[in-house]
């Protein structure tokens, strides 16, 4: 069973004109982080609100922790932490989770234990007293995700949660998402921050204009191609000229080039023709495409799956 399952999910918004997911398809497994990345507009949070029930498909169908999103008893195992909220700033840390909690149906006693944990797991303990508006944009975005799991998800859903926080704060959400999955919980998470999640997921989803580009596991999708820095002695041919016919792009930097070939069988065909010229090969060295270069080719580039 996939924790989150869509079927040619689809929601056009203002009588069709606005197609913000089309014929959506992804599969999320259970106690993975799955990183939904697409620049702003993308479809993004559409897709999270839909799974949710906030907002209903205009078509195709989905299903989350096994039962129809229909089915609204499936929100007592989700969490949720919203793009841009905003909690009531005349209430502290521990007002607001007792607020929530209690909303989730959790009993009093329940919470005065589940309570002082949640914020210790986010580092707010000394600030639980203090109320939300003297927070930093760090500090509200942990206090969220300790409202996000109030209700022990087994689901979370987290819309831009290190959007306007600095680099420290960044690394402790990263840090906190990290050790939620090592109890199991599965999350969902959407950013146009590549560098956010390219460090912390299992699978990533690349969306752009309501379209699933690529899916895949972090590694395949930097894997696809691969690059490698050449140093060589120039003799009589040029470079270009040398690998004219191998359909090899090449790149020239000051004292060296780089190519970009579909495997290594391809590079030692390139190998063996600069040997047959016998041109002197100084080094070779890998270079690592980053899921950033990966990100942006696609996105300029990219045609729907
Ligand atoms: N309620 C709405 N009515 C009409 N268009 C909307 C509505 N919500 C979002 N959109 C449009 O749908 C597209 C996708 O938006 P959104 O899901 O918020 O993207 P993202 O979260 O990736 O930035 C955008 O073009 C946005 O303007
Ligand atoms: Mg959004």
């Amino acid at each position: 069973m996939y924790t989150v399952e869509t079927f040619d999910l689809t929601k056009h918004y203002s009588g069709g004109k606005v197609k913000a997911l089309t014929n959506c398809n992804i599969r999320v497994e259970e106690g993975r982080i799955f990183g939904l990345l697409g620049p702003n507009g993308a479809g993004k949070t559409t897709l999270v609100k839909t799974l949710l029930g906030i907002i209903h498909p205009t078509g195709g169908s989905a299903k989350v922790l096994g039962q129809p999103i229909t089915d609204y008893h499936i929100h007592n195992k989700i969490g949720y932490l919203a793009e841009n909220h905003r909690f009531p700033e005349f209430l502290n840390a521990r007002q607001i989770l007792l607020y929530y909690g209690k909303m989730s149906g959790l009993s009093k006693e329940t919470l005065s234990r589940k309570i002082p944990e949640l914020l210790e797991l986010v580092n707010l303990s000394d600030w639980a007293d203090v109320k939300t508006h003297k927070y930093s944009k760090g500090m509200a975005q942990r206090l969220g995700l300790a409202h996000a799991l109030i209700n022990d998800p087994d689901l979370i859903f987290l819309d831009e949660p290190t959007d306007g926080i600095d680099p420290v704060g960044r690394k402790e959400i990263r840090d906190l998402l990290l050790k939620l999955r090592t109890e199991g919980k599965t999350i969902f998470l959407n950013s146009h921050q590549l560098s956010e999640v390219e460090r912390i997921s299992d699978e990533i989803a690349i969306l752009k204009n309501g379209n699933v580009l690529q899916i895949g596991r972090v590694d395949d999708f930097i894997s696809v191609k691969s690059q490698y820095q050449l140093q060589i002695q120039n003799g009589t041919l040029s470079f270009s000229e040398l690998c004219a016919g191998l359909n090899i792009p090449v790149l020239q930097a000051e004292d060296h080039y780089t190519v970009t070939v579909e495997d290594e069988r391809h590079l030692n065909r390139l190998i063996d023709k600069l040997r047959a010229e016998k041109v002197l090969i100084k080094s070779i060295v890998p270079r690592k495409i980053t899921l950033e270069d990966y990100f942006i080719d696609v996105i300029e580039e990219g045609e729907a799956l």
